[in-house]
């Protein structure tokens, strides 16, 4: 039987790679940008296996070209990159990485949160250009966390980890979402529908996947609801807010403030408006980007590879369904 061929479309931290290496023929693509659409097209019909991010696309044209094609494994929790529908209609099992960085990215989405209310990068802006000569009473004041409302909005794992650590700050909780409603209720939150949820917060942080229901789940009309003095934080994925409706109600002070780990597109162009506003700060996806966490989901991503070659249950699977249909 020949040898199993798994392509990976870019470097992972720890020794994963070659652990991976040890079950199979493996292909890593070493450039620090992802490989474009057409060249892991031009790959798919020798492979068996694909380990792939959340900067490529899966769409089904590609999964008909690996017609060998036994697993998908997608390093990330998210996986809207991927047509999983159409992977389930093939069979083949999708794997990605839930868990392991829920603590991590609720650490950063309270920091954004902290960062932007407390308005950090601009106080180190400040300093460096030279405008510091003295202690002011209003300069770069900010929002109160301690004891102000946190809008959780689609509250699953991750949402109900920065609830956790909203509660060490004394905040009213409020969620939208059934998911972890017992875990939040415990923690003292209370479900509200979305709308009252905006209308009602001093901080709304976003915890939803990217799902057709959930694209531009934050427009015009549901910026219009919230405090003028509200500060949004998304670490979700980029289409959940309406950029344009967003920028608006920044530029108007519709709303104060907004802390962005991910955009739409991504990297977000350099002329786009959200990058001429003071009250935007964004970062590069990093939400997940711990030393310790990325090596986890990178060995859970292999763990997921390594399984499908060998025709196993993945380990943490996006479609367990392939699995019903067969047994
Ligand atoms: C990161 O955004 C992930 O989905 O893991």
């Amino acid at each position: 039987m020949s040898r199993d061929k798994v392509f990976a479309t870019r470097q992972m931290p720890g020794a994963t790679l070659e652990r991976l290496a040890q079950h199979c023929e493996l292909e890593i693509w070493g450039d620090f940008l992802p490989p474009d659409y057409e060249i892991i097209y031009d790959k798919m019909p020798d492979l068996t296996g694909l380990l792939c991010l959340l900067t490529d696309r899966i769409d089904p044209p590609l999964m008909d070209a690996g017609a060998n094609l036994k697993v998908i494994s997608n390093m990330a929790v998210g996986f809207d990159n991927i047509d999983v529908a159409a992977a389930s209609q093939r069979g083949i099992p999708v794997g990605n990485t839930p868990g392991v960085l829920n603590e991590t990215t609720a650490d950063f989405a309270f920091a954004l949160l902290m960062a932007v209310a407390r308005r950090i990068p601009e106080g180190r802006q400040y300093v460096q250009d030279g405008k510091w000569r003295t202690w002011h009473p209003t300069v770069l004041a900010g929002q109160d966390v301690f004891g102000a409302t946190l809008g959780i909005v689609g509250s699953g794992r991750i949402g109900a980890a920065v609830a956790r650590r909203a509660k060490g700050f004394n905040m009213r909780l409020l969620v939208n979402s059934l998911e972890t409603e017992e875990e939040i209720r415990q923690l003292g939150g209370e479900k509200v529908s979305l709308d009252d949820l905006l209308a009602q917060s001093d901080f709304v942080s976003m915890h939803v996947p990217l799902t057709d229901e959930t694209h531009h789940m934050i427009s015009e009309r549901e910026l219009a609801l919230m405090k003028s003095t509200a500060i949004l934080i998304n670490t979700a994925r980029g289409s959940v807010l309406d950029p344009k409706a967003l920028f608006a109600a920044l530029r108007d002070g519709q709303i104060l403030a907004a802390g962005l780990d991910v955009t739409d597109p991504e990297p977000i162009a350099l002329d786009d408006p959200l990058l001429t506003l003071d009250n935007c700060l964004i970062v590069p996806h990093i939400a997940s980007a711990s030393v310790a966490t990325r090596t986890k989901m990178a060995e859970m991503a292999v763990d997921n590879v390594i399984a499908g070659l060998r025709g196993e249950r993945l380990p943490t699977c996006a479609n367990p369904e392939v699995y019903e249909r067969s047994e």
